[in-house]
């Protein structure tokens, strides 16, 4: 009984939630955060994550992605949330940062790991937990997405491997902001090197 109803509740506050988003994102952005919202559910089925959390996460993942630039840093400013130069030049780099506090302020979710996994989405960083690993590969690999001509075998390695995947993200990642003179957040470079040496240090175990 008591399971049926939290279940209802959750139920009411996913559509709650899908009904906001759709009213804050544009059409292609908002089909793009249902891609992510489900591809998150599937992978935490696969890597024993909890489902409904990496579901709303997904959801809520690009949240502030509907405010304009000023909005985005005056959001900071007025809520005291640093602004890294990088994310000056780039302002979009803070729908993370922002969407992660309107999780809470305006969807009512008031979950440390959903946060976290929000706040990390962009960028990612060294040593992910299970829901920002997820929310990471899940926002690259959605099935709207075409940026990447390696999507197939990445796809295929995210549900066989997650660290992996995140290491062949970075590789894609940096490899493409370079190309394109792109400015390269330093947690992005920091975290390519922490899932390069865990690449290696397991290679290296299987080698001894
Ligand atoms: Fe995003
Ligand atoms: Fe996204």
């Amino acid at each position: 009984m008591c399971l049926v109803n939290l279940r209802k509740y959750t139920d009411m506050k996913k559509s709650d939630i899908i009904i906001k988003l759709k009213k804050t994102l544009e059409r292609k952005r908002f089909e793009h955060t249902l891609g992510v919202a489900y591809t998150a559910a599937a992978l935490a089925m696969c890597h024993d994550a909890d489902m409904e959390k990496a579901y709303i996460a997904g959801l809520l993942h690009d949240c502030a992605k509907g405010m304009t630039a000023s909005e985005k840093l005056k959001y900071c400013k007025d809520h005291n949330l640093p602004i890294k130069p990088v994310e000056y030049d780039n302002p979009s780099l803070l729908h993370s940062k922002v969407g992660s506090y309107l999780a809470d302020e305006v969807y009512e979710i008031k979950d440390r790991e959903i946060a976290d996994a929000i706040f990390y989405h962009t960028t990612g960083k060294a040593g992910m937990g299970l829901l920002e690993s997820i929310i990471f590969v899940a926002d690259y690999i959605e099935p709207g997405r075409t940026h990447d001509p390696e999507l197939p075998i990445i796809r295929k390695e995210a549900f066989n491997d997650l660290n992996k995947t995140i290491l062949h993200i970075y590789v894609n990642t940096i490899k493409h902001l370079q190309d394109t003179d792109s400015p390269i957040d330093t947690t992005t470079m920091i975290a390519y090197e922490y899932y390069a040496k865990q690449e290696n240090n397991g290679k290296d175990n299987q080698t001894h």
